[in-house]
């Protein structure tokens, strides 16, 4: 186990030589996030931060941005406005990085929720969900790869349900966009999003040693995510606000030690060896070693094998995914 004082005895080691100077955050216009920039920019160092977000997060982007700009003057944070549902809009702001920068020290990966309502679909025709918390993530990953593998220690961090939430022998490969009548809910898109992810960047991570790749359960954060499943003031949105929420707030990490735990993820070498040093044993990847490769993070940031998930994935599900994705990425790629 990783304790809490570790975590934060680490990212005090964090500074101009350990830091990623440049970090790249889809989601980090609020929640963990938005959590784990703050955490980054208050360690002083120097970093450059794109922040992606939607129109309707400009304002709201720019009074985090000043209020980061005081925290630490070395830090630059540039905002790069787009619809990251879409894949269109994905690869255009990953076109505007690459026109910019020569590597990418982190990729930080937080878009999505778990869908209470109907099924809904983006103008690209991808349920969007599933769109927000796999399809779109690939796709940054993807089109960013060739500058992660630049940068001297690169790092990919996937929050949403690594070791926890695959699902491989419940999802059904011939539905992966979840369409055949009542296979929709948000369970299943969470389930499926989480088994895609860690399907998928098992796979990459193979094809790039020198990239560290994480898939983390963040436990419960008091983010406000779980309102969004819900269409605003249906009933269930109403049950949800007097009892689940209660419960989350009751039971969640608080934002600072989210921020602290995510900051972790993204800079210590306990996951492959490279980074703010480590001293203690080692976190271990999918295939049980203390090197690079995927590291399926739980909420107390320790490393799960799921080794008996992650078998069936690999035998019997990993390639359907990646055709599928394929599939899906391919005319916007
Ligand atoms: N918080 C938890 O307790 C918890 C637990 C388990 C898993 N998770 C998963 O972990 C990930 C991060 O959670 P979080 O609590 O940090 O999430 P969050 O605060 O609710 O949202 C994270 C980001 O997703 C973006 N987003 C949401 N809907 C969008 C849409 N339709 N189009 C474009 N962007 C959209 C938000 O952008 P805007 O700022 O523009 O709205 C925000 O930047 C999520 O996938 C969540 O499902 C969270």
């Amino acid at each position: 186990m990783v304790r809490y004082t570790d975590i934060r005895a680490s990212n005090t080691l964090i500074n101009d030589s350990t830091a990623p100077r440049i970090a790249v955050f889809v989601g980090g216009t609020a929640g963990i996030g938005q959590l784990t920039i703050k955490a980054l920019v208050a360690t002083g160092a120097s970093v450059r931060i794109y922040l992606i977000g939607r129109k309707s997060s400009n304002d709201r982007a720019h009074v985090f941005m000043k209020e980061l700009q005081s925290t630490n003057p070395n830090a630059e944070v540039i905002w790069i406005e787009g619809e990251v549902s879409l894949l269109t809009d994905a690869k255009r702001v990953c076109e505007v990085i690459k026109s910019r920068e020569k590597h990418v020290d982190l990729l930080f990966l937080t878009t999505g929720y778990a869908p209470f309502g109907p099924r809904e679909e983006t103008a690209e025709g991808i349920e969007i969900t599933l769109s927000l918390g796999y399809f779109s993530r690939m796709m940054f990953v993807l089109q960013l790869l060739p500058l992660l593998r630049q940068a001297e220690a690169a790092r990919v961090v996937s929050v949403l349900g690594g070791g926890l939430m695959e699902r491989p022998t419940s999802i059904d490969l011939d539905d992966l966009a979840l369409e055949k009548p009542g296979r929709f809910g948000p369970i299943k898109s969470q389930m499926l999003s989480a088994t895609m992810n860690t399907a998928t960047l098992d796979k990459l991570a193979a094809d790039s040693p020198g990239v560290t790749f994480i898939h983390s359960y963040p436990g419960w954060v008091d983010t406000g995510n779980v309102r969004r499943g819900f269409e605003p003031n249906s009933w269930k949105a109403w049950v949800a606000w007097l009892f689940l929420e209660p419960l989350i707030y009751l039971f969640s990490f608080s934002d600072k030690e989210s921020g602290q735990r995510h900051l972790f993820l993204s800079t210590s070498a306990y996951y492959g060896g490279r980074g703010v040093p480590w001293m203690g044993k080692a976190g271990v990847n999918t295939s049980g070693k203390p090197m690079n490769g995927l590291f399926l993070a739980n909420y107390r940031n320790d490393c799960t094998l799921n080794a008996g998930v992650l078998s069936v994935l690999r035998e019997k599900s990993t390639e359907m995914i990646w055709k599928h994705t394929q599939e899906v990425l391919q005319p916007y790629l």
